[in-house]
């Protein structure tokens, strides 16, 4: 199994290798800033070595929406999507999912907010494609600015009093160069503060994929909060891609 990072990863990466390892795969592992790319070597070029190792499966993170599909047409390999560009993150929406299934039995009737910067988010796309698929209803809050045109925003304040999970999202500064938001002003005006936690539901569960900016996008005591589901998503990551490569392979 070969995993292909042409973007920084932490928790996909290593939770990928970790459930390899659990799974007796042998593992090849290609970070781009530390390889022939650096020569002049093309993503297609790369990918092409890969293959000619004898890898079965390459996990790919690139910041391309559709490398993967243009692969698909031409490589031997199974494919799996660790993250591409501002388009999607399945495995992410899964572990998300398993996560709220865990919490709440059933992810039908569930209503969450996902609060950030949606315009740019995979993960915002992914999980709003499973969860409508699966019957609950997604509320969009944030800047006006980051979330899609044609999409409806309900005011953070209401959406979550209405909510059993509230997703928060870290602004995607990579994807778009020269936009204007103040860190300082982030928190007070679209972030989950503790006066916004207070007007939470019994029994709803705060989630982010991370990375987390800590005061920008959550306050740091939520983090860690009792509501906080954040670490137990990142111990569903290993569980959900485990499930996925036995699916794949076999
Ligand atoms: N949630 C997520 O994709 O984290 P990484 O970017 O660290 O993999």
């Amino acid at each position: 199994v070969a995993n292909l990072f042409f973007e920084d990863s932490t928790r996909t990466r290593l939770s990928f290798q970790v459930a390899e390892k659990k799974l007796g795969a042998k593992l090849v592992n290609f970070q781009a800033h530390d390889s022939s790319m650096n020569k002049g070597e093309s993503v297609h070029d790369t990918i092409k070595t890969i293959e000619s190792l004898g890898t079965d499966v390459a996990i790919i993170r690139h910041a391309d929406d559709n490398l993967l599909e243009s692969l698909r047409e031409t490589s031997s390999m199974s494919l799996i999507n660790a993250g591409a560009g501002k388009h999607e993150h399945p495995t992410q929406a899964l572990l998300d999912l398993l996560t709220m299934k865990q919490e709440f039995g059933k992810i039908e009737g569930l209503t969450v907010t996902i609060c950030g910067d949606i315009k740019y988010s995979r993960v915002a796309s992914s999980n709003r494609i499973a969860l409508e698929k699966l019957g609950a209803k997604v509320l969009l809050s944030g800047p006006r600015t980051l979330l899609p045109e044609d999409k409806e925003m309900t005011p953070f304040d209401e959406a979550i009093t209405q909510s059993d999970v509230v997703m928060m999202l870290r602004i995607q500064t990579e994807r778009h160069v020269g936009l204007e938001v103040s860190k300082e002003d982030y928190l007070p005006h679209y972030g989950l503060t503790i006066e916004r936690e207070k007007l939470m539901k019994k029994g709803a569960i705060i989630m982010h994929p991370a990375p987390v900016n800590r005061g920008v996008e959550i306050d740091d005591s939520l983090v860690e909060h009792e509501r906080s589901r954040i670490f137990k998503q990142m111990q569903n990551g290993v569980f959900t891609r485990m499930a996925i490569l036995e699916w794949i392979c076999s």
